[in-house]
């Protein structure tokens, strides 16, 4: 059994590139007083148009890191990974590999909340291929709200032009229009943003969803999860320590992350390093 001994009080949070700081953000405004490690596979992103045996492949290393560097519990930033790996991570590796600690996903949290919203009768649902193709959201939603009316819609362009730093270009919002006006006639009461990256476009998405759609904040939501989970689960060993730390890792350029790292996050990225996680 690998490291059973080196929990060292801190949550690791995964993503498949930057998009998972647009949560961190959120989890170090709301649990400012954790030891964090935010770990991005930027070398491997994107993951969204991969297969399900890929990305659980990729996810099985980044977890190994993280937890190999002491994290007792992970936070899955990633809705592909949530969507196409987490259960089988949860029921394969973590009880055999690293039985007293915990992975999360994202998909769970908004799915609840938008079930426990008695107004929202309809929700359109967008994300990658990957995500979208899974089904994830869908049948979580249906679960918790059978009544619910969905609709999705793979938005495949949106993370690499978030990526090339083409948030802002107006071929973007005509690309979001595109993607967003056939879900908006479809008369939705709220819209899931289901990827890392979409919190980056939120102004723009919202006004073109207009005041009627609901559209949540991801992060916000997952973040108030979090809080929650914490609360519930002081076994996992969790505490707040007098010095917090944050810590970075990246599979690729560390300049290139911190560059773009720190839009995402809305603060300064110390502490960052580049790792390969990868067995190849
Ligand atoms: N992090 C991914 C997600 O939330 C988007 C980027 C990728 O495709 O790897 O789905």
């Amino acid at each position: 059994m690998l490291g059973q001994e080196n929990k060292k009080n801190i949550i690791g949070v995964f993503d498949s590139g930057l998009g998972g700081l647009t949560v961190l953000k959120y989890f170090l405004h709301d649990n400012p007083g954790y030891n964090y490690i935010y770990l991005g596979d930027n070398a491997r992103l994107p993951y969204g148009e991969k297969s399900p045996e890929t990305i659980y492949d990729y996810t099985r290393e980044a977890a190994d890191f993280l937890f190999t560097a002491g994290c007792n519990l992970i936070i899955i930033a990633c809705n592909t990974v949530s969507a196409q790996a987490l259960r089988r991570l949860q029921q394969e590796y973590l009880p055999s590999a690293y039985p007293d600690r915990r992975i999360l996903g994202v998909i769970r949290p908004l799915v609840e909340a938008i079930a426990r919203d008695k107004k929202i009768k309809s929700v359109g649902i967008i994300g990658t291929k990957a995500t979208i193709n899974s089904d994830a959201y869908k049948l979580e939603l249906k679960k918790l709200k059978p009544e619910l009316r969905i609709e999705q819609q793979a938005t495949p362009l949106l993370v690499p032009l978030i990526e090339e730093g083409w948030a802002r270009k107006p071929e973007t919002k005509m690309i979001l229009k595109k993607y967003l006006r056939p879900l908006k006639a479809k008369q939705i009461d709220a819209l899931i943003l289901g990827c890392t990256h979409y919190p980056f476009l939120y102004k723009e998405i919202n006004k073109i969803m207009g005041r009627r759609i609901l559209v949540p904040q991801p992060g916000e939501i997952i973040a108030r999860s979090l809080v929650d989970y914490l609360a519930r689960h002081e076994e996992l060993g969790l505490t707040t320590p007098a010095n917090p730390t944050c810590k970075f890792y990246t599979t690729d350029d560390q300049r290139l992350f911190k560059d773009w790292g720190e839009k995402f996050l809305g603060s300064e990225i110390k502490n960052l390093e580049r790792v390969k996680i990868s067995e190849l």
